[in-house]
């Protein structure tokens, strides 16, 4: 047996986080909207059984870039940490298997970038294999391995509660366009810290001049892009104390007449467009003042597969 198979996994935002106190189980409850955007990393699967060679051999290629060193071991390296799930829960470690994986989405950005090469090697391998799994399986497989995989298997626009791991679709919401500004390759945030900054910095708040989720869900599906205003994200203020560039990327949207958040844990920051028009002359002014700003659009699914 030799198959290859093409995925493109996307980067995710949280139009809202609200984050609530610690469990005992070490996670913070939350409340989120997700939205897949069309910002992808590309993964290349080949798997070969050969009977001769019976030991499993699970290989990721890398393509070289600024942040390409931060991937290299292989425990930490969600898509080599999936196929070893998979490979286990199958009950079969004769496989051999080789990623080559072409990053866009940048690394500890808050765009879920690892999730989403977590989220299609869980499905590359379910697919090159017949499917052994049935989705639930692969969503709970999906869970193990962190709190916004199940998102990124299922994609679109969703409801997350629990760990984020909670989902439920939401429907009838009008194509967006975001703009975002991506941090420098040597600006990365660890999600656990800035957890543990929160904390320390006692951010649990009871949302006093926000609007609940259920609100927000609501305005939304009804407004479209002017819901923007009342986006939010708990996690933004310890973002902010961890590195000042979150700040100057924030001030840099808002200081046009924008609403800016942080997405996630961060760095990355983005601000939804009204139009066509103003996404462009918005985009063109942050470039010219020095960010990696891109415009990206809403998509309703969260891997798009290309068969060999
Ligand atoms: O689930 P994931 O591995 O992405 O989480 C990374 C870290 O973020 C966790 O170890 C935990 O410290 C923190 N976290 C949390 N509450 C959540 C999700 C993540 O405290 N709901």
């Amino acid at each position: 047996m030799h198959k290859k198979l093409t995925v493109y996994s996307s980067a995710k935002l949280n139009l809202y986080l609200n984050v609530g106190e610690k469990q005992i189980d070490g996670y913070h409850a939350l409340e989120t909207v997700f939205q897949s955007i069309d910002l992808y990393d590309k993964l290349e699967f080949i798997l070969s059984a050969e009977p001769d060679k019976e030991k499993q051999e699970i290989k990721i290629i890398i393509e070289e870039s600024e942040q390409s060193h931060l991937l290299q071991d292989p425990k930490s390296n969600l898509i080599y940490r999936a196929a070893k799930l998979f490979f286990r829960t199958l009950k079969d470690d004769s496989f051999h298997l080789t990623v080559k994986l072409t990053k866009r989405i940048p690394i500890a950005a808050g765009l879920a970038g690892g999730s989403g090469n977590a989220a299609a090697t869980l499905y590359a391998l379910n697919y090159l294999l017949n499917e052994p799994f049935k989705q639930e399986v692969l969503l709970s497989l999906a869970r193990e391995l962190g709190s916004d995989v199940p998102f990124s298997l299922l994609g679109g626009c969703m409801l997350g509660t629990g760990r984020g791991d909670q989902l439920t679709r939401i429907t009838e919401t009008s194509d967006l366009i975001f703009i975002l500004i991506l941090p420098p390759s040597d600006i990365t945030l660890a999600t656990k810290e800035v957890y543990e900054t929160f904390d320390k910095l006692s951010l649990v708040s009871n949302l006093p001049n926000k609007v609940s989720i259920e609100k927000f869900v609501q305005l939304l599906i009804t407004q479209g892009q002017d819901a923007s205003k009342q986006m939010f994200n708990s996690l933004e203020e310890s973002a902010v104390t961890l590195n000042y560039w979150v700040d100057k990327a924030k001030t840099a949207i808002d200081s046009k007449g924008y609403y800016s958040l942080v997405s996630g844990s961060g760095p990355t920051v983005f601000t939804i467009a009204p139009n066509e028009y103003q996404a462009i002359s918005l985009l063109q002014k942050l470039q010219e003042e020095g960010f990696n700003a891109q415009c990206h659009r809403s998509i309703s699914e969260s891997l798009m597969v290309v068969s060999h």
